[in-house]
């Protein structure tokens, strides 16, 4: 499974980075908004520190914007994928970008049906937000299993399950049980992965022994 991570901090992207644990990032306009900073000058940061897919989000709604906020976006680097909204012109525009060479990541897909529209338009990845499904009472890991079951009926499809909205580390577990290729992790998600007590209790039992044989290794 790969590992995205969510944010546009740039330092928190190199930190994890350096972990090893990063293969690609996403972004969205809030995220953007967040950091305070120019849309492209994040982006081509991102884009070096980062050698997987880095996903940049239009902010126009119609086909015409969607195309040109889309090849700008692609421009900045060659791992750019461009992120679209799952509308009639999100859809549409998919489909021109793809054709034009460009990643493109379908977000804001809350259904089964919305993600065969996104595996039809050859996305590259769709996005189903499952913290946001949970938030309103839906189980946002049916809407994986479904996607998963689906995509799976039809070996041509090349799309990847790309869960977003991944509030805590069971999400991510049942993500990767359902076998979706990718999640996208708020840094915080991402660190908590590595936390158990009993690791940090079992660590101290350890070095506590090893200290009173008086030994050390090198
Ligand atoms: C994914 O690409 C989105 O940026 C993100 O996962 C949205 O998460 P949120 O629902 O926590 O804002």
């Amino acid at each position: 499974m790969k590992f995205f991570v969510d944010t546009a901090d740039v330092a928190e992207i190199r930190a994890l980075a350096a972990l090893g644990m990063v293969d690609g990032v996403t972004t969205n306009p809030s995220l953007i908004a967040k950091s305070g900073r120019k849309i492209a000058d994040v982006i081509a940061e991102i884009c070096a520190a980062v050698p997987g897919p880095v996903s940049a989000e239009v902010t126009a709604t119609e086909f015409d914007g969607m195309m040109k906020e889309g090849r700008y976006l692609k421009a900045i680097a060659p791992n750019v994928a461009v992120k679209v909204p799952l509308t009639v012109d999100g859809l549409r525009a998919c489909k021109a970008l793809v054709g034009e060479g460009a990643m493109v990541n379908v977000t804001l897909c809350f259904s089964a049906a919305q993600a065969i529209l996104a595996a039809k338009a050859g996305a590259t990845f769709v996005s189903p937000f499952v913290g946001r499904l949970d938030d309103v009472g839906q189980d946002g890991m049916v809407l994986i299993a479904e996607i998963v079951e689906i995509y799976g009926n039809y070996p041509a499809i090349g799309t990847e399950i790309l869960v977003a909205s991944i509030r805590h580390p069971i999400h991510l577990v049942e993500a990767a049980k359902l076998g979706a290729h990718v999640a996208t992790l708020p840094p915080s998600v991402l660190r908590a992965l590595f936390n158990h007590p009993l690791t940090d209790k079992g660590l101290a039992a350890f070095l506590a022994d090893w200290a009173k044989t008086g030994q050390s290794i090198l």
